[in-house]
């Protein structure tokens, strides 16, 4: 059964509830993880909520998610809009991926309406805060269920 998924968190996610309440709300990044956990139980998803500042540690984490996860779900914060080298490695990761952003980066300043990684990913949840995990959550459900 395929139901492992990774939800990988790139730069600064880690400071969610203390960083620019207005455009990511006051969910804190523990309490995020939490909700995504009861979440994915609730609809038999084993999930790793995983998060790192640093680049090359996330191109690690999805060659790695190859070998031991069905689907991904990828906020990849500041890095959606400057990192080939996250793009290259999801685009060997060959199961859906899902692209999330808390805030909508159309609306934000014009070096955000670039992502590097959209035109690879199966769908992307953008602007609808951090209910947006649970939706991603929900959708990869679907994705990976329509593969059984
Ligand atoms: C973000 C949007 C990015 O532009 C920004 O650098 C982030 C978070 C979001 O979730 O809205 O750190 O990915």
């Amino acid at each position: 059964m395929n139901n492992k998924i990774i939800i990988i968190n790139g730069p600064n996610l880690n400071l969610l509830g203390e960083r620019e309440q207005s455009q990511y709300g006051s969910l804190t990044f523990k309490d995020l993880k939490e909700i995504c956990l009861n979440k994915s139980k609730e609809l038999g998803l084993n999930i790793k909520f995983s998060q790192s500042n640093v680049e090359g540690e996330i191109v690690n984490t999805i060659q790695e998610s190859r070998k031991n996860f069905d689907g991904m779900i990828i906020n990849a914060a500041a890095f959606t809009h400057t990192s080939v080298a996250i793009r290259d490695a999801l685009s060997v990761f060959k199961k859906p991926i899902i692209e999330l952003h808390i805030s909508n980066i159309y609306k934000r300043e014009e070096f955000r309406h670039k992502s590097l990684i959209s035109d690879i990913v199966n769908g992307g949840i953008f602007g609808l805060g951090t209910d947006g995990y649970i939706l991603a959550i929900i959708a990869m459900q679907k994705l990976l269920e329509n593969e059984n």
